[in-house]
This record gives structure tokens, sequence and C-alpha cells, in this order.
């Protein structure tokens, strides 16, 4: 078992904020208060895991895990944000916490849980919708892209509050998201702020991990865009990361390509070659021209990619299935990660209920 956190600042009997929490490091954000780096991520069970997932975020989870305390959660709440089958959604839930585990995520050395399971986050949310204005959460790209019907959920728009209450919650330093995450994380960034100047230190202010050189996986059908676990389940171009070897070798041998036969690394002009030079070339770890002189025709770059993707995720697959065959030993890795969430979590909510009046319920 890891050993336990030390707490972060506390809040005194009159509902000040002890000294330590006024410590200019802490309210700079640059350290989470065990001395090693807060790290936490989520990622929403809104369709099956895909290869783009597996290399722009779970790869980079299981890699901070040496470095970093690390938290890291299935963010199932955020789902409701958009209409879901309740069936499917506890299925992707559990699905996705299995491919984290069988992925690399170590639940003795990450917290790995689910958001549901930690109610915490839901009343964070609601104190940080009460600093929040709705002129900031309106200009949100996703909320502008996704809602403003009127059947668009309300919680779809106030949904960066509960994405900054899950960073803040474990005093997150370093939050790693893909790019269309960035002004999410900005706004958590603006909150803790806000929330630290006119109710006292009481947040860490993370830091935006910009995704500069991450992984970018386009859809093989259409490379212009993203390769989404939120596409249809039969979306040609995207391989999820349980798909089966003929399936993946069948989907990249469809991947588009172009006419003039040339295999040359070109995102603008050759976006579908390209982007399957990217794929060999962030599973190994050598720039795209390395792998160009390694291929002369499409049909070989073609297998040359299928026997990368598979020897990647066939053995995540091989503990996928592992983990399937009992059930209940994920169930207990997922209390266990939600309780040691809870613990985290309780002195952080109960510091930012007192700092905003809120009485505590029972003399300390
Ligand atoms: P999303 O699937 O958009 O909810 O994103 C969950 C996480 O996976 C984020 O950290 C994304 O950056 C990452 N991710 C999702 N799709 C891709 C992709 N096609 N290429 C690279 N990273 C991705
Ligand atoms: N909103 C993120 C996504 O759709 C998932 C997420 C929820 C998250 N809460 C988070 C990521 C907190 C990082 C930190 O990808």
């Amino acid at each position: 078992m890891r050993p336990t956190l030390t707490a972060g600042p506390t809040v005194d009997k009159t509902g000040g904020i002890s000294a330590s929490s006024t410590d200019p490091a802490r309210s700079a954000g640059e350290r989470p208060p065990t001395g090693r780096a807060r790290v936490l991520s989520g990622i929403t069970p809104s369709g099956p895991l895909t290869l783009g997932n597996y290399l722009g975020a779970l790869r980079r989870f299981v890699s901070e895990q040496d470095r970093a305390d690390c938290f890291f959660f299935i963010a199932d709440l955020h789902a409701l944000t958009t209409p879901q089958d309740p069936r499917r959604l506890r299925e992707l839930a559990l699905q996705t916490a299995a491919l984290y585990v069988a992925s690399g995520l170590d639940p003795q050395r990450s917290t790995v849980f689910l958001q549901s399971q930690v109610p915490a986050h839901v009343e964070l949310a609601y104190l940080l919708e009460s600093t929040a204005y709705v002129g900031e959460l309106g200009r949100m790209i996703q909320f502008k892209q996704k809602g403003g019907q009127p059947g668009t959920r309300a919680s779809l728009f106030t949904y960066p509050c509960l994405m900054a209450a899950d960073i803040l919650l474990y005093q997150a330093s370093s939050v790693p998201v893909g790019g269309d995450q960035d002004q999410h994380v900005e706004l958590a960034r603006d909150l803790a702020v806000r929330f630290n100047r006119e109710y006292g230190v009481t947040f860490v202010v993370p830091t935006l991990a910009r995704a500069a050189l991450a992984a970018r996986v386009a859809d093989l059908a259409d490379p212009a865009a993203k390769m989404s676990k939120s596409a249809p389940d039969s979306a040609p171009g995207v391989i999820r990361m349980l798909d089966p070897e003929p399936v993946i070798a069948r989907k990249i041998a469809r991947a588009v390509t172009d006419s003039d036969g040339e295999v040359r690394y070109d995102p603008a002009a050759k976006p579908g070659v390209s982007n399957l030079l990217d794929i060999v070339a962030f599973i190994t770890d050598e720039s795209p021209d390395v792998v160009t002189a390694g291929v002369s025709t499409y049909r070989e770059l073609k297998a040359e990619c299928t026997g990368r993707v598979v020897d990647v995720l066939a053995p995540i697959q091989r503990r996928y299935a592992e983990l399937q065959a009992d059930p209940a030993a994920l169930l207990d890795v997922l209390a266990f990660g939600a309780e040691r969430a809870r613990t985290e979590a309780a002195p952080v909510l109960a510091r930012a209920k007192a700092a905003m009046g809120l009485p505590p319920l029972a003399r300390a």
C-alpha cells in the first residue's frame, strides 16, 4: 500500500485558513503537499476506447506513475451530459476501468476510481458553479459545438465546473489532457485563483501540461477528423482497443490514402498516409521520417502499421480478458481506489465549504 499522503492545509475551528495554506509555493500551485508532483486525469466513458485514447492518453498515464502521485479516474458523471443508455454506460464505465488496468495502470501505485463513487466531486462542483460566471461557461468551445440547443442538458453547460472539481479536489499540479480540453483546464485554474482570492487560499492552482507533442491519431476513413471513441460502433476508421486482429487488419487495409503512391510524411498534402506513419512512429517512438525510410509502398506501410498496432494491443487485450474472468476483483480494485480518493478529497471539500461560510457538521 502506498504511504498515507500528507493532508493539505486545514481549516481552523473558526473557519479560517491555517498558516500552512498560505505557503506561497502552495498558492502558486507549484508543489502539492507530498512534495511529489500530483498528476490527475480522466476519460469520459462515452464509447469504447480507441487506439487514439491509448496512444494519446493511457500510455502517457502509465508513464507518469513512476515520477508522480497519480489519480486516474473514469469520468462516468461527465458521460451524463449527453443521452446514454444506462446499461451501456455501466458496461462502458467498467470496460474503461478494466482497460486502464490492462494498459498498465497499477492500482497500488495510482489511485484508479470511478468518479461517481466519490460524492465529493458533485459537492465541490456545486460550490464552483457558485463561483463561475455564465459568461465564461458560455464561451467554452465544446459547449458551443455540442450544446446551445433548447434540449441541451443543463449539465453540459456546467460540466467544466465538475471537471474543475475533479482537478481541485486532489490538489493536482499537472493535468495531462488532449488539446480540446485545454480550455477546461484553464477554467479550472481561473476558478481556483478566484476562489483563493475571494475566500482565502484553499486550492492548488494546476498548471496546464500542454499536449504539444502528444500523439494525435486521426480517423482512418476521414483523416481530417480525430479518431473518436464516441463515433458509431460501426465507424470504419476507428480502431478500438478491444478490436480483434482481423478487424484491425481490415480497418487499416481500408484506410484512406491518396493516389500518388509515394510514401512521404506530409500531413497537409497527404493526411491519410501521414496518419499511418504517425501511428507507427508513436508506437515505436521514432520520427515519422525514420518510419518512411523503412517502407516503400502503401501496402508495406499498411502491413507495418497493422503489425505494430496488433503488437501493442494484443498484450493489453490478454490482460483485459484475464480481468474479465474475475469481475468481482475489478470491483474490489475500484472500491479500493474510491476509498482512497474519498480520503484524499474529504479535507479539501471541507476546507472549501468552510471557506464559503457553510457551517461544519459538528465541533472538530
Ligand atoms: P476523448 O476520447 O476525446 O474523451 O479523450 C480522452 C483522452 O484521450 C484525452 O486525453 C485525449 O487527448 C485522448 N485522445 C482521444 N482521442 C484521441 C486521438 N484520436 N488521438 C490522440 N489522443 C486522443
Ligand atoms: N473532460 C475530459 C474529456 O472529455 C475528461 C475529464 C473529466 C477530465 N474530468 C477531468 C480530464 C479532469 C482531466 C481532468 O476528455
